[in-house]
């Protein structure tokens, strides 16, 4: 079975990737340099597929080393490029940490798939490339509106720069996957979402106060123009989204692209409040998550949604999990993590 390069493998979305990559068979090597993710993640992996998938502890911006890696790992036939850095408001203070970090490892990694004869590449893109939509749900032919930090731009320029890559060299075809808001964890609770520090994303937040390493969630803003008045999103089970990779992997393998850059919504097609994720959460875990309204964050979306019916046509791929299962296997982790914390 085809070897696919997995870079980021041991992060959040990655791991769950390579689990559902070698479920199917794939043969996986990881690079990820361990900057936002645990080495322990190899063993989680393990544990669900009975495959401890190759790993090289390497940073993706270190030209040298990834083509040594590639030198080793011969006949890789895909590439997932999920290794980035993804704080927001980190990468507003930090502007060319996140342009070295998103950007030269995407140039490295398209320099070298030529040189070893690698021609397929999955990039993980982000609906924050539309800002705020003028129309909901959003299409993948929605305007790409100015992007409102320097993450999102690497995400915008990213997306051109493979554009541009493939257009000028025939021997390449990519797939750009634009991802809503990943939730969730394995129904096994071997691997899930490890934020380092305070977490910056809603549902890390609500089962860390829900387990009580935090006091109090912060409801970012209730006046927005929604039915609650709070912000709505998207929120996608993590391995509906994993699933998505493996479909786009077999579709270039397969030959089976319409062109040579196609670009994808992964999402549920449905939007959920803030409020509305907080009380579905307490109902299907019966816990009490206590929080308080304070003032929109900055840089914050109103609303945003996707139209997934490109992906559920072209792809044959439709995000399954109900919420309540979802919020319920982020709740299984964040326990078991607890749990695995104590024994240690
Ligand atoms: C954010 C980024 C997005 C990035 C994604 C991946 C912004 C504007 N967008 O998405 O570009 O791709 O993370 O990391 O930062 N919320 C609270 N309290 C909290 C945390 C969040 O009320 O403690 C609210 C937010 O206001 C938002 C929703 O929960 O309405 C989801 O927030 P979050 O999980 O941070 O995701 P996005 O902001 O959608």
């Amino acid at each position: 079975m085809a070897k696919i390069l997995v870079t980021g493998g041991t992060g959040y979305i990655g791991s769950h990737t390579v689990v559902e990559l070698q479920k199917v068979g794939f043969d996986v090597v990881i690079v990820d340099n361990l900057s936002n993710s645990n080495i322990d993640v190899l063993a989680g992996i393990e544990k669900i597929s009975g495959i401890r998938p190759a790993f090289e502890n390497i940073d993706c911006v270190d030209y040298v080393s990834m083509d040594r890696m590639f030198e080793k790992h011969k006949d890789i036939e895909a590439i997932i490029h999920f290794a980035a850095s993804k704080a927001v408001g980190e990468s507003v203070e930090k502007p060319l940490l996140y342009y070295r970090n998103n950007l030269v490892s995407l140039i490295n990694l398209l320099q070298l798939m030529p040189i070893h004869k690698v021609k397929n590449f999955v990039f993980s893109s982000s609906c924050t490339v539309y800002g705020q939509p003028d129309i909901l749900p959003v299409t993948e032919s929605a305007p790409i509106k100015a992007a409102l930090s320097p993450y999102g731009n690497t995400k915008q320029v990213g997306e051109e720069i493979i554009r541009d890559t493939i257009y000028a060299n025939s021997c390449y075809q990519s797939i750009i996957l634009r991802y809503f808001n990943p939730i969730g964890a394995h129904a096994s609770a071997e691997i899930g979402e490890l934020p380092n520090g305070v977490p910056n994303n809603l549902l890390p937040f609500v089962t860390q106060t829900a387990i009580g390493l935090r006091k109090q969630l912060q409801v970012y803003g209730d006046d927005y123009n929604t039915p609650d008045g709070s912000c709505i999103r998207d929120y996608i089970h993590v391995v509906d989204l994993a699933k998505a990779h493996v479909i786009a992997v077999q579709r270039m393998l397969n030959k089976q692209t319409k062109s040579s850059v196609e670009t994808f919504n992964l999402g549920t097609g449905r939007g959920l409040s803030v409020l509305e994720i907080i009380q579905t959460f307490e109902k299907v875990n019966g816990v009490k998550i206590p929080y308080k309204i304070v003032a929109r964050r900055e840089g914050d979306i109103e609303k945003v949604w996707a139209d997934p019916s490109y992906a559920n046509n072209e792809l044959g791929w439709t995000a399954t999990e109900t919420l309540e299962e979802t919020l319920r296997s982020s709740w299984v982790w964040e326990q078991n993590l607890a749990q695995r914390a104590k024994a240690e």
